[in-house]
């Protein structure tokens, strides 16, 4: 089942903020009455936001954003670090506020309905990216285990993650050291010889990124990496975003992030 692309013509659209709060100490979700955009947002895609407060204080540039809520009769959803001007208006937004939107845009995941099993391997706000993947995936009956890495417990957004989807969360820690590279891979190992998985998916570390690259080929497991770039127009035209990714022959070729991603395949990406 092909979860993208965006169906052009996308187009700008102010939606009114429904929900605005603070999610510990350094996120923030944004909830917007949006139900058209809504329903044809698919997982893995993303919006490109103006970030203006209430007072039209904000810089010039969009920043794009993962879809982390989303589907029919359901608000358009953004889970965000807050880290400089841009998600800081953002996160000023209130309620009846309206913010200008463009998506859904980019390619979003793939899923298999034939697949019983799948493993997400996120971290940090690579989580926002990968939550959507969980409902998608209860949908078709497909199992979701997720290996999620944060700093600490207070930075897990487990709930943030897996909403209602009954994805199983088994959760690593810097302030434990759990998450240490060769730790996952120990746990990785483990899950692959026990309970292997049709198809894994990651976001949000580069490290953690080469190691699922590096266990997948070993056990022949396909899957898939949402990529971030910086971006300027987020609509294909500027070339901004491009990364080098290996094509079908194995030659390095620049695609656009925006594009042509954010989900490549697994083996395709390149570290960053
Ligand atoms: C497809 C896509 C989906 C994304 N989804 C999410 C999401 O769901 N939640 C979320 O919090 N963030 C997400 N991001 C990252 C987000 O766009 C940036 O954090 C945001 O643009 C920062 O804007 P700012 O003005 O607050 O910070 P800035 O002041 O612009 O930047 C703060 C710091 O972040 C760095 N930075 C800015 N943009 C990026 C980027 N794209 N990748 C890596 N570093 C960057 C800057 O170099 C700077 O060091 C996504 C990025 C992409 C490309
Ligand atoms: S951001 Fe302009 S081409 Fe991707």
């Amino acid at each position: 089942m092909d979860l993208g692309p965006a169906a052009f013509p996308v187009a700008e659209q102010a939606c009114r903020v429904i929900e605005s709060a603070a999610v510990g100490q350094r996120y923030h979700r944004l909830l917007l009455d949006a139900p058209e955009l809504s329903a044809r947002s698919r997982p893995g895609q993303f919006f490109h936001l103006l970030c203006r407060d209430s007072a039209g204080n904000g810089p010039y540039l969009r920043r794009p954003m993962s879809i982390w809520r989303c589907g029919p009769d359901q608000p358009l959803g953004f889970l965000l670090h807050v880290k400089g001007k841009g998600t800081a208006a953002l996160a000023a937004l209130r309620e009846g506020d309206r913010l200008s939107v463009v998506g859904p845009l980019g390619q979003g995941f793939r899923l298999d309905p034939r697949w019983r099993r799948i493993l997400i391997l996120a971290r940090g706000v690579g989580l926002a990216t990968l939550a959507p993947l969980t409902g998608a995936a209860a949908a078709l009956g497909i199992e979701v285990q997720a290996v999620l890495s944060a700093r600490s417990p207070d930075d897990l957004m487990a709930e943030e993650f897996a909403g209602t989807s009954g994805a199983r969360i088994t959760p690593v820690f810097d302030s434990d050291g759990s998450s240490e590279v060769p730790r996952v891979e120990a746990l990785l190992r483990e899950r692959f010889a026990l309970e292997r998985p049709n198809a894994v998916f990651t976001c949000g570390s580069n490290r953690l990124f080469l190691l699922l690259q590096r266990l997948a080929a070993e056990f022949g497991i396909p899957g898939q990496v949402a990529l971030e770039q910086q971006m300027g127009c987020g609509l294909g035209m500027c070339f901004c975003c491009v990364r080098q990714v290996r094509d079908a022959a194995g030659r390095v070729v620049n695609l656009r992030v925006c594009a042509e991603g954010p989900v490549f395949d697994l083996q395709a990406a390149l570290a960053w």
